[in-house]
């Protein structure tokens, strides 16, 4: 079975996790595919600080939090859906922390290699024109500094999922038609890239 990891990067239980569970919903009805869900809420993800500590003893970061468990699952999926809530144009920091503490991921999964993974995206925010669009590229960005491949929306999407809660958090994403839809299509895109890349589809 080919394996697609949901994240929802926001620390709380709402409208990212709604928006990035449609997008694995959709994805599952495609045959072949299974589909994992986290939320980062209550996770501890400190930030990488250079000590190289990985790197020289080739081997996980020595840091005590969540980081390590959150690692191993992610080498193991094939694919990628990641929501993040826009925060100030960006996605939360706590995003870009977990792709920084990636660094031990070849020394320490020497065998789980980087490459014929996928990732897609979705931004969530408060605001309709909040910031989505550019948080869809730093996260596409973040897959790109890790050799993900990348995939879009179909006709139409563009880049990903785009969710306007009107500051209604999760009762806002489930009012927005637009974001539902442009979350499943990435949901789609991302299963359907990687039946192609696993063979299982022409
Ligand atoms: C610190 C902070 C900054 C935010 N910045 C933006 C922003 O730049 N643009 C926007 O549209 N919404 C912004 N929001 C609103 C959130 O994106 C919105 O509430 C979203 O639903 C949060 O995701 P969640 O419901 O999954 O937690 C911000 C919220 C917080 C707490």
């Amino acid at each position: 079975m080919i394996k697609i990891l949901g994240i929802s990067a926001s620390p709380r239980h709402q409208a990212t996790e709604f928006a990035v569970k449609k997008a694995l919903s959709k994805a599952e009805t495609y045959p072949g595919i299974v589909t994992e869900f986290i939320s980062f809420r209550g996770k501890k993800i400190n930030p990488c600080i250079h000590c190289d500590y990985c790197i020289k003893k080739k081997t996980n970061c020595f840091r005590k939090d969540d980081m390590n468990e959150l690692l191993e699952k992610f080498v193991q999926a094939d694919g990628y859906i990641i929501g993040s809530p826009v925060y100030s144009y960006n996605p939360v920091p706590e995003l870009i922390m977990f792709f920084n503490r990636m660094r031990p991921w070849r020394v320490a999964f020497p065998h789980e290699s980087m490459e014929g993974k996928v990732g897609g995206a979705i931004a969530v925010g408060g605001t309709r024109n909040g910031g989505q669009e550019l948080t869809i590229n730093s996260i596409i960005n973040l897959y790109l500094s890790r050799e993900i491949m990348v995939v879009g929306g179909s006709t139409g999407n563009y880049t990903g999922g785009k969710v306007w809660t009107n500051n209604k958090d999760s009762a806002g994403a489930e009012e927005d038609e637009i974001g539902i839809v442009s979350s499943e299509d990435i949901g789609a895109r991302v299963a359907k890239a990687l039946l192609l890349i696993k063979g299982e589809r022409k």
